[in-house]
């Protein structure tokens, strides 16, 4: 019974599929997909402003250049003033057609964070919630208050209040995009990164809930999650401990900071009605791996 149903289905579809075909010649199964366009489907992001912590360093940074690359004018925030300086200078000398703004600010200060607020610095167009960093690679056992304290600070409480006051702005304004930096970590966890993960995860988490309350205001919200990324996020895990910290990268193809600058770009430039949630980027040498079983010596 089921069988003969299903060939009296597949017979009445074959049936209108081929009078479709014979009813006209200049049918064409491809003219709505834009395939032989000659003009881009990415949108512009010339004369947009952009909000990106961590500015001074990998991926904040490599972002920053590829920003500008495309014409959008920077609010750069990191706390290492000298190093935003220099890198302002290098950035208006190669695209000197956008305008730089640089605020040395620790975002876990309040007073700091005011002091971005007078500055209207959070009513921008793109936010890149990029400021981030792990701190150790002890068991929860060994675990240093300070250390907990930096990662929650910075990573959850600093990025969570940013998105607030920049999704307010974006709110009312009906309109702007915002990038958070999640992480591998926030899908898998490790032995040794219990706090940078469940930071991560609480992103994510963060992510989801935005995304909910945004997508009926004309905001979009992805999270970009990068794997292994050669910066100076293993230096400062390490606490300037270089040896450690190359030992990480070692014999390792890892992902440069440019490869998730351009997945940012993107996740921008994808046309208004698009919204790459969430993107995990992984250097091919790496894979993740959901469990790990002790087995009892014989
Ligand atoms: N590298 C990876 O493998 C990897 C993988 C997945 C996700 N991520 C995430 O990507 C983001 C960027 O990391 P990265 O690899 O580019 O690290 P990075 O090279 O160490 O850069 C971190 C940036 O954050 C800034 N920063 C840190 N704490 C800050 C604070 N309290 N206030 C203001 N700025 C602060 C640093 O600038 P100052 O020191 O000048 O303040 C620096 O510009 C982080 O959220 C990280 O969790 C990294």
């Amino acid at each position: 019974m089921i069988s003969s149903l299903c060939v009296f289905h597949l017979q009445k579809r074959c049936f209108f599929d081929t009078a479709n075909i014979q009813k006209g010649t200049d049918m064409s199964f491809l003219q709505d997909l834009d395939v032989f366009s000659t003009k881009s489907e990415e949108i512009s992001l010339a004369n947009k402003t952009a909000l990106v912590t961590g500015a001074s360093a990998g991926i904040g940074l490599a972002t920053c250049a590829w920003l500008a690359k495309e014409g959008v004018n920077l609010i750069m925030v990191a706390r290492r003033h000298a190093r935003l300086e220099a890198i302002k200078q290098e950035l208006l000398a190669k695209f000197p057609n956008v305008t730089i703004s640089i605020y040395a600010a620790d975002i876990t200060e309040k007073a700091d964070i005011e002091k971005l607020k007078q500055k209207n610095a959070f009513h921008v167009d793109i936010f890149i919630n990029n400021a981030g960093l792990a701190l150790g690679r002890s068991p929860v056992a060994d675990l240093i208050e300070t250390d907990i304290d930096d990662m929650i600070n910075t990573n959850v409480t600093a990025a969570f209040k940013l998105a607030s006051y920049v999704a307010k702005y974006m709110a009312d304004k009906r309109s702007g995009h915002i990038v958070n930096l999640g992480s591998i970590s926030s899908y898998y966890t490790y032995d040794g990164g219990s706090v940078y993960c469940a930071t991560k995860f609480a992103v994510r988490a963060f992510t989801c809930a935005l995304r909910q309350e945004m997508f009926d205001k004309n905001v979009r919200v992805s999270l970009v999650s990068p794997g292994i990324v050669k910066t100076d996020f293993s230096l400062v895990r390490y606490k300037g401990d270089i040896k450690k910290a190359n030992q990480v990268y070692d014999g390792i193809e890892c992902l440069q900071p440019s490869d998730i600058a351009r997945v940012i770009l993107k996740t921008l430039k994808e046309p208004e009605h698009v919204t790459l949630d969430e993107v995990l980027v992984m250097p091919t040498v790496q894979a993740p791996v959901s469990s790990k079983i002790y087995k009892k010596q014989p």
